[in-house]
């Protein structure tokens, strides 16, 4: 039983304040929870409550939060059996009581529902995700890796977010991670070349300095796979995440500021597929803005055959969101981030309705991060196939892939490796 809780204020890896919570369990067992913040975020997730008071860490403190939890949270859950998530889980939503979280803030809430499956899988003595995932967990994901890190996460630099890669042609995860971080590095040396300085955007990946056009950040990872060693495409491929939401007008055009171009719907989706053609890309995330079924749904006729296309602040986490989206014949894959909707409960709920729907999930981190790993254990328990934690640098990020590590260690030959087969699901 629940015998103790505990929150309090930390700084997550842009050192603004977040939510940590600590559940203390009868008999010695104990749990962590420590969510993160992302900067793009889609203006349909669940609410992260910050206190507004400008001095106060500019309004970020989360001292607001960090009450809930002691005032009306523990009272509640005093006493409970951490091992029933679900009951628990309800329960903050019902203590909530609105559809957003926005009375005690999705991050005290996942903060809480986090710990509290951490208590119960350590108090049950197996790994978090054998205790979520059962018998069955043992698929180790196919890694979605950034190299260079544009959008918001490196003050708009590019219009594109995430440049990223995914090592098509490994065979084991510590194969597709050796492939990434030769990657990393080879490109470190290309931005070298071309006069780049190698600063370092918020997931770790490389800030995309001095660049002219959206497309130069692909022209340099074409280069740098290939100095790797790497075929473009067959052995490492690039996905991008557009995060188009961030540079979508209120007249329903897409604009690049960095090439001073705008676009309409269909010049937008006519610019996508004209990369797609031109570079080795297997995914691409938010090509479409958050608000554009039609355009997200037009992309998809388009190239939706040839290309995993992701939505992550079109989808938010969010189940009913995630139908609308199959029933419209929207994307063909969804991005999971647990402080979206601001359970595990719900998360694994998406995650089950995106794999019944016959899309794929993508377990996804925040821009803004911790040392909680999680979602590592999120993606094995489910077998979901993918996972999307930023770059190779920085330890927010080491984090969780060094946890891959360790699990694959761990499963030994009972491991499964997600692999590209993974994509034969959606594409034909
Ligand atoms: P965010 O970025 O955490 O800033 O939203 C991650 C993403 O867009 O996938
Ligand atoms: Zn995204």
């Amino acid at each position: 039983a629940i015998t103790e809780i505990k929150a309090r204020q930390v700084f997550d890896s842009r050192s603004v304040p977040t939510v940590e919570v600590d559940v203390h369990l009868a008999g010695g067992g104990w749990g962590r929870g420590t969510v993160p913040s992302g900067a793009s975020t889609g203006k349909f997730e669940a609410l992260e409550l910050r206190d507004g008071d400008a001095g106060s860490f500019q309004g970020k403190a989360v001292y607001q939060a960090i009450g809930h939890v002691e005032s009306i949270i523990a009272p509640a859950l005093l006493g409970l059996d951490a091992t029933d998530q679900v009951a628990i889980d309800q329960l903050l939503c019902q203590l909530d009581g609105t559809e957003n979280k926005s009375r005690l803030g999705a991050n005290s809430i996942l903060a809480v529902s986090m710990a509290v499956a951490w208590a119960a899988a350590r108090g049950s003595n197996v790994p978090l995700y054998r205790y979520l995932g059962g018998a069955n967990a043992k698929q180790l994901p196919l890694p979605m890796i950034q190299i260079i890190g544009g959008g918001a996460h490196a003050r708009a630099t590019t219009d594109l977010q995430d440049y990223l890669v995914i090592p098509v042609g490994s065979t084991s995860f510590s194969q597709g991670y050796e492939m990434v971080v030769n990657v990393y590095q080879a490109t470190k040396k290309v931005f070298e070349r071309h006069g780049k300085p190698l600063a370092t955007a918020d997931e770790g990946g490389f800030w995309p300095t001095g660049f002219s056009t959206n497309e130069e950040g692909l022209q340099l990872l074409v280069e740098g796979i290939e100095e790797a060693g790497y075929q473009p495409g067959k052995e490492v491929a690039i996905a991008l995440d557009i995060a188009s939401s961030e540079f979508y007008e209120e007249d329903g055009s897409y604009r690049l500021a960095l090439e001073n171009r705008s676009f309409t719907r269909d010049e937008f989706i006519d610019y996508l597929c004209d990369l797609a053609d031109r570079y080795p890309i297997i995914s691409i995330e938010d090509g479409m803005a958050e608000t554009d079924w039609e355009g997200s749904r037009k992309l998809t006729e388009r190239i939706g055959k040839r290309l995993q296309l992701i939505g992550d602040d079109l989808f938010t986490t969010s189940v009913p969101r995630i139908q609308k989206g199959v029933r419209q014949g929207v994307y063909n894959s969804v991005l999971i981030k647990m402080n979206q909707i601001g359970t595990i409960t719900e998360t694994l709920d998406a995650i089950e309705s995106t794999k019944s729907a016959g899309y794929l999930p993508v377990i996804s981190a925040r821009s803004g991060e911790t040392e909680d790993a999680t979602i590592v254990h999120l993606a094995i328990a489910t077998n979901a196939g993918q996972l999307k934690v930023g770059s190779v640098a920085r330890s927010e990020r080491t984090v969780k892939w060094n946890e891959v590590l360790r699990i694959e260690e761990e499963l030994g030959a009972a491991a499964h490796y997600a692999g590209k087969d993974i994509f034969k699901r959606i594409l034909s």
